[in-house]
């Protein structure tokens, strides 16, 4: 046991840190925090920091599926506890920020990364359809900024956010998932945001945002953590088929595993990089997007 900074008490992270670079934000002595880290990209994600050295906390609304991450993190040498998380609730994040200096004592990494969709056209999604996506998609990360960004400041280490938007997010409208776009768009805003405002204040939290189109997770069976507050989908025909269109794109030819899109991850934290876009098939989509805005810019 040691103490932080605030006197309390928690694990002594040791580990053979003698190789830690000052700088270094994943690796022995580090603790990271992953949202959605029961499932997915988030599961991998949580894995590849623990294979890495870091101290994980496997933050999920299914609590269950974390313990199980969380077991074979530890199975395999690893330091990993298991945090039942409604991220869409403030209180619910800063309860988890307080586990985490509690049982670690810092935070250097924070993955914002739960999400979940509902597949209809506009006219068919309903007001709770879109309650349910922007409270776990946008206030998801919206709480963990909130709550992670000052824990982060106040340590004064270099440390690190990476918030999971998605390749919706660059090309903003995408037919059947409305609210998912949104909020992913909005996603996107928020990192570019804080990156920015970090910068002007000159404190060294890194940001990413991770953009990626097709990865082999269970992100088309979001419904199994809906709350029941928020009634049932009812997709249409023509939607269930292109939900299961989408679904066969993740094992398909251009689709990832989430253990490639973690390596992506680890990677653009370890170099700073902000942008980590996986995929290269949707380019010339967001190409002709861009172009299209560019065309309706009046002359100077
Ligand atoms: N799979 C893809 O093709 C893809 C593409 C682009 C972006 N994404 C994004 O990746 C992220 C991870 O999704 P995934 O594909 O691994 O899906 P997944 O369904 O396998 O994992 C999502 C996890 O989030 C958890 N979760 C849902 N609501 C939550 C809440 N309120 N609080 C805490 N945890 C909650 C789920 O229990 C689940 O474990 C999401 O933000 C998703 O939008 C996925």
């Amino acid at each position: 046991m040691c103490h932080d900074a605030h006197g309390n008490e928690h694990q002594n992270l040791g580990g053979n840190n003698m190789t830690m670079s000052p700088h270094d934000v994943i690796g022995a002595g580090r603790a990271a925090v992953v949202t959605g880290a029961a499932s997915g990209i988030g599961r991998a994600v949580a894995e590849a920091l623990a294979h890495a050295g870091s101290a994980v906390v496997v933050a999920d609304l299914d609590g269950d599926e974390a313990e199980v991450v969380a077991s074979g993190i530890r199975a395999d040498g690893g330091d990993a506890e298991a945090v039942t998380v409604d991220v869409s609730s403030a209180d619910a994040v800063e309860q988890l920020a307080k586990t985490t200096l509690d049982r670690f004592g810092r935070v250097d990494v924070l993955c914002n990364n739960a999400g979940a969709s509902t597949f209809n056209l506009l006219r068919d999604q309903t007001l709770d359809d879109w309650r349910w996506v922007f409270g776990v998609n946008l206030w998801g990360v919206i709480h963990g900024v909130q709550t992670f960004v000052s824990i982060m400041r106040d340590q004064g280490t270099p440390a690190h956010i990476v918030n999971t938007a998605s390749v919706a997010g660059l090309l903003s409208g995408v037919a059947f998932i409305g609210p998912y776009s949104a909020t992913k768009v909005a996603v996107v805003s928020i990192s570019e945001t804080l990156a920015q405002e970090l910068a002007i204040d000159g404190v060294p939290i890194g940001v990413s945002v991770l953009c990626p189109s097709s990865v082999d997770t269970r992100v088309m069976e979001s419904e199994r953590a809906r709350p029941s507050a928020f009634g049932v989908e009812h997709r249409t025909e023509v939607a269930e088929s292109v939900r299961l269109a989408i679904r066969d794109s993740f094992t398909g030819p251009s689709g990832l595993t989430p253990a490639q899109v973690a390596d992506h991850v680890l990677d653009a934290i370890r170099s700073r990089r902000f942008w980590i876009i996986t995929h290269p098939g949707e380019r010339p989509v967001f190409e002709a997007r861009v172009t299209e805005i560019l065309a309706n810019y009046p002359e100077a």
